[in-house]
């Protein structure tokens, strides 16, 4: 078992946390009060190749492995996890399922300006009423021959303002449950789609999530991806690998809160002596560590066996269960080691706190999580 990374991905995991230092640390604080859109760090990261990490250097993408990937989304949720899911959403979900299942005339249209950052991309599954139950799609798309009248709603699309390219699940033929599902390339500017006001969050502030309502829209039916009643096998495979993303962003989160408490506990003096120096300290710091370290290792293998073309369903699962769950605990001991500083927003860790929460939540709940490792395990 080799633990060594590549050069190459060595040089990724230092271009990121580069990039993330300079370019993303000076506004963050700002942009997470005024829940601004990273515009310009976006289309650096585009020009750095971020946003098609994985796509093939034929269709404008980096051509890199899903390891330094991952390497990529720690070190820049480390320090932004509002862009961190902008890249996660764009590379995972939108191009990732566009490349693996879409047709060569679909990839030269829409993975080309995706993979390159020209245009961003959104997944559009969750429902007003379908969000953990996602076979319960009320969107529908009924055949009309040569395109599909799309009606209904999606709601909390990650990049639902500031995406050109929308991937929509919906329901085509319901006495077919999931395997009458579809999904379809919707472009922004279809007569009939609008996109709903921004939401109010509690974290990952910067990134935008709206809802989007789709009112008789005319969707091309080459613009549906595989064959009819995909939509939802497209979906869950999509997502098992956009799950190694958000792991890999909850990873970013607790390990950047980790680095700033032991940096912290260092200078900060209690009772004549640095807090480092204190045991209660220092069991928090092992635990955090120990956890982290546990959670970096699940996310390497679960890309690790992507990579390798090996089932990582379960993998992907425990992956985005573990490092969630392992945001959330090192987030709040973060705080509680920075005390009366970790409260106030300069000392970001109340931020990473509010931002670890959606991690436990959005691409499937810990509690979907659970449901997708019991069933692998139970096999
Ligand atoms: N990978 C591949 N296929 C899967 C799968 C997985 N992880 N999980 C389920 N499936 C397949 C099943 O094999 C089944 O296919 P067949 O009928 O062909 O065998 C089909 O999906 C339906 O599965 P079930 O019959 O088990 O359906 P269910 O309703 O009991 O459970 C579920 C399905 C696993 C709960 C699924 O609904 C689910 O994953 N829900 C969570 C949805 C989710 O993750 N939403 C995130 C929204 S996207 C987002 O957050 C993006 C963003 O902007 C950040």
């Amino acid at each position: 078992m080799n633990f060594e990374l590549s050069e190459e991905q060595k040089m990724i995991r230092q271009a990121a946390r580069d990039f993330a230092q300079t370019e993303l640390k000076p506004g963050v604080i700002e942009r997470d009060e005024h829940q601004k859109f990273p515009t310009e760090q976006i289309k650096m990261l585009a020009e750095l190749g971020f946003l098609g990490m994985m796509v093939s250097t034929e269709y404008g993408g980096s051509g890199l492995d899903t390891i330094s990937y991952v390497l990529a989304i720690e070190e820049i949720a480390k320090v932004d996890a509002s862009a961190a899911v902008i890249l996660s959403v764009n590379n995972s979900l939108v191009c990732y399922g566009i490349e693996k299942y879409g047709n060569e005339e679909q990839k030269q249209k829409y993975l080309v300006p995706l993979a390159t950052g020209e245009k961003l991309g959104a997944f559009c599954l969750s429902e007003p009423e379908a969000g953990s139950d996602a076979t319960s799609q009320h969107t529908t798309a009924v055949d009309m021959g040569d395109y599909y009248l799309l009606n209904g709603v999606k709601n909390w699309i990650t990049n639902g303002n500031s995406a050109s390219t929308y991937l929509v699940m919906a329901q085509t033929d319901a006495s077919k449950r999931h395997h009458g599902i579809n999904v379809l390339i919707v472009e922004k500017g279809m007569e009939g789609f609008t996109v709903g006001p921004k939401e109010n969050k509690m974290g990952i502030r910067s990134s935008d999530t709206h809802s989007l309502m789709f009112n008789d829209v005319k969707v091309p039916k080459q613009n549906r991806i595989g064959d009819d009643g995909f939509g939802f096998k497209f979906a869950m495979n999509t997502l098992d690998g956009g799950r190694i993303g958000i792991a890999a962003q909850a990873l970013g989160i607790a390990s950047g809160a980790f680095e700033l408490s032991t940096q912290y506990a260092k200078t900060r003096k209690a009772f004549g002596k640095t807090i480092a120096d204190l045991q209660a300290t220092q069991f928090k710091l092992a635990d955090m560590a120990t956890q982290i370290e546990a959670a970096r290792l699940l996310c390497y293998k679960a890309a690790w066996l992507k990579d390798n073309h090996q089932p990582y369903v379960e993998a992907s699962a425990m992956a985005k269960l573990f490092a969630s769950e392992v945001a959330m605990q090192t987030t709040i001991e973060a705080v509680q080691i920075h005390g009366g500083y970790g409260y106030v927003k300069e000392y970001h860790v109340e931020r990473m706190m509010r931002d670890a929460k959606i991690t436990q939540i959005y691409e499937g709940t810990s509690e979907i999580q659970r449901i997708v490792i019991s069933r692998e395990v139970l096999k």
